[in-house]
């Protein structure tokens, strides 16, 4: 017999129906697991669409307020999907109590918090992760195994792009994302903290950083109203890097660049060969080998759906694509393994941590003009 766990889910709109979609997925790794889901409570501010949306997607109960679904003793998991100036507080009460807690990226939205935050998990003993989903898509997986096991020799630079193009329009109205007090940064932190964690996953620690940032639009619309409000978040950000492994890195993040959707791509060079990934291609992974005949040399295109790819066994037989969202369902699969087994999933809030880090010293590179050093 297995046990349930039930989920409090912070969050109702993107990210709310993103792993509300990721939980109810979890049945297809289920042979593995001991512990399965139960939807049973979702929070969210406005009381008529938190209900609405609970019975759409559902959840057995729903709140307006996230202490109320924090204190619940029913509830095992904390799942936080609000904006970012909202996870310190709730990730450390939901701490407090013991519970397990998955939170969205970026961890925080200053150092500040998200040291307080890995305090309060590791005094609370319970498991915890970050949500950088990109470090499960088998592709990306496939790209860690082929740098760990050598193949492409030693590392000497990671190129790391994340491009959207949704705030171009300068009367879209102004939403938190806008407000550093809310979202901590713009493009930087919320697309770069992806980007800035897959370099970690698959090469290693920054070192130091130089930057620049720019916001393209400084003000925007009220919705409803006819001012305007200034903007303090960044459109774009551009940063190089050096890593403790003695590679070079050099990363955009950017949220006008015209017909970008949801563009994140990289691409790593060692001395032996190279690999390139595109998000929105996710089953494919680009494989360059030095080690192949000089007359057939040039990038494979690896389809990653074998069952022998990371995750892929639980899924559809050979071809048969996945999407973005089972990024989500193979998180839940961590956090829930990590749950049966004891053993502290990753990326969790030390990661978060790190990457904060990271966010931190870009953005003082960015405004003191000058390479800044990772005190990790
Ligand atoms: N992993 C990813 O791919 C990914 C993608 C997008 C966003 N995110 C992250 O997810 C988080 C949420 O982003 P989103 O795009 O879903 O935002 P959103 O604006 O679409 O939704 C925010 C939700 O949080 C709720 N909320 C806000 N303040 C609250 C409070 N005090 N109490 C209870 N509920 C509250 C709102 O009611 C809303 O349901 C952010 O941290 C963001 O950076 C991650």
């Amino acid at each position: 017999m297995k046990k349930t766990l039930n989920v409090g889910l912070i969050g109702y709109n993107f990210m709310g129906r993103a792993h509300t979609h990721g939980l109810k997925n979890l049945y297809m790794m289920a042979d593995d697991l001991q512990v399965t889901p139960r939807l049973h409570t979702i929070c969210g501010r406005n009381e008529g669409e938190v209900e609405r949306v609970a019975g759409k997607l559902g959840w057995e109960k729903w709140s307006t307020s996230w202490e109320s679904v924090v204190d619940d003793p029913e509830i095992d998991i904390i799942d936080i999907a609000s904006p970012g100036n909202t996870h310190c507080e709730i990730a450390v009460a939901a701490a407090q109590k013991g519970k397990h807690i998955l939170c969205e990226k970026p961890l925080a939205t200053t150092l500040g918090e998200a040291e307080q935050m890995l305090a309060a998990v590791e005094s609370g003993g319970a498991m915890h992760l970050v949500n950088f989903n990109y470090r499960r898509v088998p592709a990306v997986m496939l790209a860690k195994r082929l740098i760990e096991e050598g193949r492409l020799g030693a590392i000497i630079s990671f190129k790391g792009f994340y491009q959207q193009d949704w705030t171009l329009d300068d009367e879209l109205p102004f939403i938190w994302r806008f407000d550093k007090a809310v979202a901590g940064a713009g493009s930087m932190a919320d697309k770069g903290s992806h980007i800035i964690d897959l370099a970690r996953y698959l090469i290693g620690e920054f070192e130091e950083v130089s930057a620049a940032m720019e916001i393209f639009v400084k003000e925007r619309p009220i919705a409803g109203g006819g001012q305007k409000r200034v903007v303090t978040t960044d459109d774009a950000a551009v940063f190089t890097a050096r890593f403790a492994c003695g590679a070079l890195g050099v990363f955009e993040t950017n949220r006008m660049s015209s017909g970008r959707k949801n563009g994140l791509w990289f691409e790593v060079n060692g001395t032996e060969g190279s690999v390139r990934f595109e998000l929105e291609r996710l089953n494919e992974l680009q494989v360059y080998s030095r080690r192949d005949p000089e007359d057939c040399q040039g990038f494979r295109q690896v389809l990653v759906t074998q069952a022998s790819h990371p995750y892929i066994r639980y899924w559809w037989p050979p071809g048969h694509l996945i999407g973005w969202e089972h990024t989500f369902t193979h998180q839940f699969y961590e956090l829930f393994r990590a749950i049966e087994t004891g053993q502290l999933p990753s990326p969790n809030f030390r990661d978060g941590l790190v990457c904060q880090k990271v966010i931190e010293a870009i953005n003082q590179a960015a405004v003191e003009k000058r390479w800044v050093t990772i005190d990790r």
